[in-house]
């Protein structure tokens, strides 16, 4: 009874799963960078003073930016979903395709800046706003060059 119910979920899984991703196939890479995003925000709200510095958010904040950086994001630029392809839908410019080593080299400053901020985010906010400072030219880096200003 209990393997009929499972399998009758695993088999009901894929309409409701994947129903945002057939209408944008976009939308797992912005949900990939929106998580990003939220992390990065919640530390540069606690540089700036708008939320109290805390040593084991910020700390964990920079783990949670760690795993994401580990995640190889291969599976979310499949050709065929740059701005071109899907207008509207996507910032990401067809520059990432025709310059994937850049786009890759991007990327690896971000991670290096990621395992920087990671070890010293706990270290109180004089060391977390540097390192912080320093991912964010990294998120401008790779977005002036490889992501559209607008959708
Ligand atoms: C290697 C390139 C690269 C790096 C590094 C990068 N991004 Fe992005 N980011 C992109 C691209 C490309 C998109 C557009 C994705 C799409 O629309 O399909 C994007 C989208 C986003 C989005 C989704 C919302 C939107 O309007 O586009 C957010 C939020 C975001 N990035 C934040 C950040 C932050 C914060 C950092 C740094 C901590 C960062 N990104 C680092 C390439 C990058």
């Amino acid at each position: 009874m209990r393997n009929t119910l499972l399998a009758a979920l695993v088999l009901a899984l894929p309409g409701a799963a994947f129903a945002e991703e057939a209408k944008n196939p976009a939308a797992p890479r912005i949900a990939y960078f929106t998580l990003v995003g939220t992390e990065m925000n919640a530390l540069v709200a606690m540089v700036k003073g708008e939320t109290e510095y805390d040593a084991a958010k910020a700390s964990r904040g920079a783990a949670d930016l760690v795993a994401l950086t580990q995640y190889s994001g291969d599976d979310l630029m499949a050709p065929g979903t740059s701005n071109a392809d899907l207008p509207g839908k996507t910032r990401a410019l067809p520059k990432i395709w025709e310059d994937m080593a850049g786009y890759g080299a991007a990327g690896k400053a971000f991670g290096d800046a990621v395992t920087e901020l990671a070890a010293v985010a706990g270290n109180g906010k004089d060391a977390l706003a540097p390192a912080v400072a320093k991912l964010g030219g990294t998120c401008k880096g790779c977005h002036d060059t490889y992501r559209a200003k607008d959708f």
